[in-house]
């Protein structure tokens, strides 16, 4: 078999990350491996993200530049994959005649197919399909395939397994719905399987994904009795091995008290949360259809608390929402000051195609949007610097990644944040390895500190 060179380049979220892995899994059997020079490649797959305007664009913009490989290597094979390529199918190819392949976010797995397809000389048409009943393969079917292609070695420890996709929440500014599809669950069994595995080949740091995890095992059948998140979690956690887990993404309408007290029984679950609240107005998280109010919010958020009182919260926001008044920003400005996130992604809101929002009355300009965003920035900076110093003197155990800038070892403590530390000649750290750290400089996206010598 000829081999051949693969670049993936994967826009957006964790999820994307993770079906990345999977494309690679599933092509190596066809003799594709990964390569980290973009310009040496037989395969060119973009995985895309449409969440915002922005991250649509930048696909387009890269694929435009990808024009002129394809002009000095003919047989090159551009592929699109991912949100972009659901939600924009045919129109890709008519803009840029150069890509030769377009596959759905349930496509995935027709990947091999489709490019022996293109091998022997058959053209494609873009396979775009959004069956709700689309099926999750595990594991085991993904590896009969082939064997696991090696993961960047200082990453190995830390794996995603994605336990659901697609979303049914259709908040109204959001693709996803449109782009992933109804919302499905992959069986416990499935999930225990893969979990199982990533442990036996070296994972220790372990994130459950999906859209809406909080709504894992509700729309089908997941086992021979009902199963909620905080089950799962629970079953998980049993592994053993799994020295960090970590879930991702939570809507607040669904988070129950079982799995906030899952942060205060399961010693594993890291204290980090990611909650995305988006708006800090009532009237704007009713047009965005959220289904929560912020005192639904304030009220999760002290149920955290009083579980887990060292837990780092971070958020998303929008700014800019069709309709939102300054009064409106005011009121996120004062949700910012009273929860105080340790961290938060914000953005300017955006039209997205399907999405009930684009169809709203009251834009806001793009100048007030930028202005709003830019004053959120500066405040959650100022916040999260504040928050950072609240870990000087304290000693942290520290999860080792790698090398990160200026020669000094980079880690992760259990609340995410990044700790720089130097490392020791007589000791050398492993990446996965935890060492205790005694913190002392904080900045506003990472602290640094001191290598301890105890051992934990
Ligand atoms: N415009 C701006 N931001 C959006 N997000 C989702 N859809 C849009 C949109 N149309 C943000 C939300 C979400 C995050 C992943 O992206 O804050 O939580
Ligand atoms: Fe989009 Fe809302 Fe679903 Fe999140 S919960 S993916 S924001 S529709």
């Amino acid at each position: 078999m000829k081999q051949r060179n693969l670049y993936i380049k994967t826009f957006g979220c964790q999820m994307n990350e993770r079906d990345s892995e999977i494309i690679e899994q599933l092509l190596l059997p066809m003799g594709f491996l990964p390569v980290a020079d973009m310009g040496k490649a037989d395969l060119i797959l973009l995985n895309t993200c449409s969440i915002r305007a922005k991250a649509e664009q930048k696909v387009y913009s890269l694929l435009g530049q990808l024009r002129q490989y394809k002009l000095s290597n003919p047989r090159l094979l551009i592929g699109v994959a991912g949100c972009v390529a659901q939600q924009e199918g045919m129109r890709i190819q008519q803009k840029m005649p150069h890509v030769d392949l377009v596959v759905g976010t349930q496509q995935m797995y027709s990947l091999p197919e489709l490019i022996g397809r293109l091998d022997n000389g058959q053209s494609l048409k873009p396979r775009i399909d959004l069956d709700p009943c689309f099926r999750i393969p595990a594991l085991r079917e993904i590896s009969a395939a082939g064997k696991q292609p090696p993961s960047p070695a200082p990453r190995s420890f830390k794996k995603f397994v994605t336990i659901m996709q697609g979303c049914n929440n259709f908040c109204s500014y959001c693709v996803v719905p449109h782009t992933r599809g109804r919302e499905i669950s992959r069986p416990v069994a499935d999930i225990l399987d893969e979990v199982r595995s990533r442990v036996e080949a070296g994972a220790t740091d372990i994130t459950l994904l999906g859209q809406n995890v909080n709504s894992y095992g509700q729309t089908n059948q997941v086992a021979d009795h009902p199963v909620t998140f905080a089950d799962l979690l629970r079953q998980v956690a049993e592994i053993p091995g799994i020295r960090r887990l970590r879930f991702t993404t939570s809507n607040p309408k669904d988070l129950t008290d079982e799995l906030m007290r899952c942060f205060a029984e399961i010693p594993i679950l890291c204290p980090h949360f990611h909650l995305p609240v988006q708006s800090g107005s009532d009237r704007i998280l009713a047009a965005m259809n959220r289904k929560y109010t912020v005192a639904d919010y304030l009220d999760r958020v002290a149920g955290l608390r009083r579980y887990r009182p060292d837990l780092a919260l971070g958020t998303d926001i929008i700014v800019g929402f069709p309709g939102e008044t300054d009064t409106d920003f005011e009121q996120t400005m004062a949700l910012l000051e009273e929860v105080r996130f340790h961290s938060s992604f914000s953005f300017k809101y955006s039209d997205r195609p399907g999405a009930r929002s684009s169809s709203f009355d009251n834009k806001v300009s793009e100048r007030v949007k930028s202005e709003r965003l830019t004053r959120f920035q500066k405040r959650q900076d100022e916040i999260s610097l504040a928050r950072n110093k609240e870990y000087l003197e304290s000693t942290v155990e520290t999860m080792v990644e790698g090398e990160g800038k200026n020669g000094l070892v980079q880690g992760r403590s259990a609340t995410n944040h990044l700790v720089h530390f130097p490392g020791t000649a007589e000791r050398a750290l492993r990446p996965g390895e935890v060492v205790l750290v005694r913190i002392d400089g904080a900045g506003q996206h990472s602290l640094t500190g001191t290598l301890l010598n105890e051992k934990i």
